[in-house]
């Protein structure tokens, strides 16, 4: 049996949960008027609501306990402190060093990072600002007016979510898009509106030999070069992003136009760094820096906290209690405010990509369940899509909610509407809709006591479906960074729960291995029989479907 199962923790809340797990927590908030109280956390603008979840005072003594039990502050410290706790990729975990306000130097290898972050910073700005501000000029020598960047993953998810949702505080007359699908109508859907002559690219990989990324960034330099004619003035309009300076330069990109990203810093943690260059662009420098500002406030508070006033350690803790001892499978995260509709698709891959995993640290299979499918959407519109599954189906969903108390333009109506169902999709999914609740409404409307027998039990709602809500008031830059960082070390803390390397991803290579021999296969006609039925079956239906003239013609 794993070590995690035999901690006296662990063993304790296997019978707590025996004993608990039929509480209703509209009985505990029935018995408690202080519930709210005792289970909300405030860190600045961020209320944490955290008391609709199926939690007594010794479920969260008892998960505290096992927070100590897997010497949780320990781990923290080495995450800050630079120790490679990415031991499969032998490297440290350096994102929180990104947005370090603090004047303690961070030091990695006996060598202090701040300097070099400053600097890197300081180019990304200089580009940043000549863009806004027009100062950069193309290849005809007008003023750069939309900006593309092209990444996937970390290098894609993180920069869309953040200018989407500081749309409000973009330049209008400079757009900036993002292009990540290998799927040519990605690119070619972006590229139809733009002119060669006023576009800039940002080539933004880490590795720079990401597949879908490179095969993009070639057409994008090849639409370039049909409109202009010529490369002489190729480094007017791309650059990149990358820990890869080689392949960059290889790829045509002048020295001045590379942003370097650390090794350090995973792709998933990356929107903090050079990768930051298209928010940048959009948002400006001193909105970027309010963001990473917002960000270390969490750092800190993460990092000098006592865990059970610690926010992201309290929403792990949530995890592990749903993911391990209900066995629910999945999370919900559901923004209220429509410029995070990006946010739930980013978290998915800062979770999943993270705590997806199921070996322990020590290369051992675990005994116990990792990583939940974290899925989300806009709430409002979850609400008349996926809500019922929520409301009345067999399966627990934990779920978050957020939202703001003052959206941008703030029209009353619009905002009222909205918050009340926010509340009361909180409330509904809480407390539910008793047998005698659905009989007395139905009595009322006048229903006969046949009907009403017929209609009652697709009528109740069981309730005590968590949920935890977080109200902030405008999503600022800083109230942004706070949220994200919030949910960055919500996945670290489980990860050290589950006792996992929640910084590497091994679990994506095999499908990129077998797209590169896939790849080879399809460039002739041949037909081919080196793998399973289903796959040579789906390979070559493809092939006679598409003969080689219209095949993939591998440039
Ligand atoms: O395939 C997964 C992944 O490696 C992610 O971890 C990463 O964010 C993404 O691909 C993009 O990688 P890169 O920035 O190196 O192109």
């Amino acid at each position: 049996m794993s070590r995690l199962k035999q901690t006296q923790a662990w063993l304790a809340l296997t019978q707590h949960y025996e004993a608990t797990k039929q509480l209703h927590m509209r009985d505990l908030f029935d018995k408690d008027p202080t519930r709210f109280d005792r289970f909300s956390l405030q860190l600045n603008d961020i209320l944490y609501d955290y008391s609709k979840n199926r939690v007594t005072d010794e479920t969260m003594a008892l998960l505290l306990a096992l927070a100590h039990e897997v010497d949780l502050p320990t781990w923290i410290e080495r995450l800050f402190n630079g120790e490679k706790i990415n031991h499969t990729e032998n490297r440290a975990v350096l994102h929180t060093a990104l947005r370090d306000r603090g004047d303690t130097p961070v030091m990695l290898d006996g060598v202090d990072l701040a300097p070099q972050i400053k600097a890197e910073r300081e180019r990304v700005k200089v580009l940043a600002r000549k863009i806004r501000s027009r100062e950069w000029i193309g290849v005809t020598e007008q003023a750069i007016t939309d900006v593309v960047n092209i990444g996937i993953g970390g290098s894609n998810l993180g920069p869309l979510m953040v200018n989407e949702a500081l749309r409000p505080y973009s330049l209008h007359d400079l757009k900036v898009h993002f292009v990540s699908n290998l799927d040519e109508n990605h690119i070619n859907g972006t590229l139809e509106y733009l002119d060669p002559k006023t576009t800039f690219f940002i080539i933004a990989s880490k590795s720079f030999k990401t597949q879908d990324t490179m095969v993009n960034a070639e057409t994008a330099r090849q639409w370039y070069l049909n409109g202009i004619g010529s490369d002489t003035k190729l480094h007017r309009h791309f650059s990149a992003v990358t820990a890869n300076t080689a392949l960059a330069r290889e790829f045509g990109i002048a020295d001045e136009n590379i942003f370097h990203m650390s090794d350090w810093v995973g792709g998933r943690f990356s929107l903090w760094s050079s990768i930051g260059l298209a928010t940048m662009i959009a948002i400006g420098e001193e909105h970027f820096e309010e963001l990473l500002t917002g960000a270390y406030k969490v750092d800190q508070h993460f990092r000098n906290t006592p865990l059970e006033k610690n926010i992201p350690v309290i929403m792990a803790l949530l995890g592990i209690w749903y993911n391990n001892f209900f066995d629910a499978q999945s999370v919900a995260v559901l923004p209220y405010d429509q410029h995070l509709h990006r946010f739930a698709a980013y978290m998915q891959q800062v979770d999943m990509e993270s705590n997806g995993k199921y070996v322990d640290r020590a290369g051992k299979p675990v005994d116990y369940s990792t990583g939940p499918v974290l899925f989300g959407e806009i709430g409002i519109s979850g609400q008349h899509a996926f809500f019922q599954l929520l409301h009345q189906g067999t399966k627990l969903v934990p779920a978050d909610i957020l939202a703001p108390i003052f959206s941008f333009r703030c029209i009353p109506r619009h905002h009222r509407a909205l918050m009340s169902n926010v509340f009361a999709q909180t409330e509904a999914l809480m407390r539910g809709k008793r047998e005698d609740e659905v009989r007395a409404e139905l009595q009322k409307q006048g229903m006969d006591e046949e009907a009403i027998a017929a209609l009652l039990p697709y009528k109740v709602f069981p309730g005590n479906r968590p949920t935890s809500t977080f109200l902030f008031d405008t999503l600022t830059p800083e109230t942004l960074g706070s949220l994200i960082a919030m949910y960055e070390h919500k996945v670290f803390v489980q990860g050290v729960i589950w006792d996992i390397n929640s910084f590497d991803q091994w679990g994506v290579e095999l499908g990129k291995q077998l797209a590169a021999t896939i790849e080879n296969e399809l460039g002739d006609g041949a037909l081919i029989d080196s793998h399973d039925s289903s796959t040579n079956g789906l390979i070559n239906y493809y092939k006679q479907r598409r003969p080689p003239s219209k095949a993939l013609a591998k440039s």
